[in-house]
């Protein structure tokens, strides 16, 4: 595998010092597709939240501030990811307001109906399934709740083909492809909110 793409398979789980190193670039990269889906929260209410496929955690403080009450459970399955979330976001950690879980989306080890919100932001492209993780989701949200998407690729952007041959494992999705999933998973309430000039889209699941 050449050094571009051991580099950029860390996109998908971030290891070692190449991954701590991607785990700093997401933080920024991401910010900015981040904070436009994070606008549509607004009239949604949560005071229990799980942030799934954190990452370097940039999120998880951006969250807790526009939800000054809420917890928060920070999940990804890289051991990388969990350690600079914490690193970025130690008093919130101390605080009991964070709380970090090394787990698969797909098998989430947490009773049924937990959360008021979930929250993903450039990560299913990775997911199992996808609608064995989105159920998994589902089960996790209480009823009424809402499971938020953010996606800076849109399915619908040539430019993006090459990060498939790059990135093992990257399914980048459709908004259909995306509603028809979580349809399957069982959500009923599906808002999409395609920016078709970026190519980003955010989708509201209830
Ligand atoms: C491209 S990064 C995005 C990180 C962060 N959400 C952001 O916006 O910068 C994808 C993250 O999802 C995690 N991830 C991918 N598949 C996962 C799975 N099945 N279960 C848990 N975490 C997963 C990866 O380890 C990685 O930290």
């Amino acid at each position: 595998m050449g050094l571009l793409r051991t580099y950029f398979n860390n996109t998908r789980k971030p290891e070692g010092p190449l991954g701590r190193s991607m785990l700093s670039g997401m933080n920024r990269e991401h910010a900015r597709v981040s904070d436009w889906g994070m606008a549509h929260l607004r009239g949604v209410q949560a005071s229990r939240i799980v942030e799934l496929g954190c990452g370097g955690g940039r999120n998880v403080g951006e969250l807790l501030q526009r939800y000054p009450n809420a917890h928060l459970v920070a999940v990804d399955y890289s051991s990388e990811s969990l350690a600079k979330t914490a690193r970025l976001n130690g008093p919130l950690v101390a605080q009991g307001r964070c709380e970090l879980l090394e787990a698969d989306v797909s098998q989430l080890p947490m009773d049924d109906a937990t959360f008021d919100l979930a929250t993903a932001f450039e990560t299913v492209y990775f997911w199992p399934g996808p609608v064995r993780s989105f159920a998994e989701v589902r089960r996790v949200i209480a009823p009424g709740g809402t499971f938020l998407i953010v996606n800076e690729s849109d399915g619908m952007n040539p430019a993006d083909e090459k990060w498939k041959r790059i990135i093992d494992g990257l399914n980048i999705y459709t908004p259909d492809q995306l509603r028809g999933f979580l349809n399957q998973a069982g959500f009923s309430h599906i808002e999409v909110d395609h920016d078709r000039k970026a190519h980003r889209l955010c989708v509201l699941a209830r």
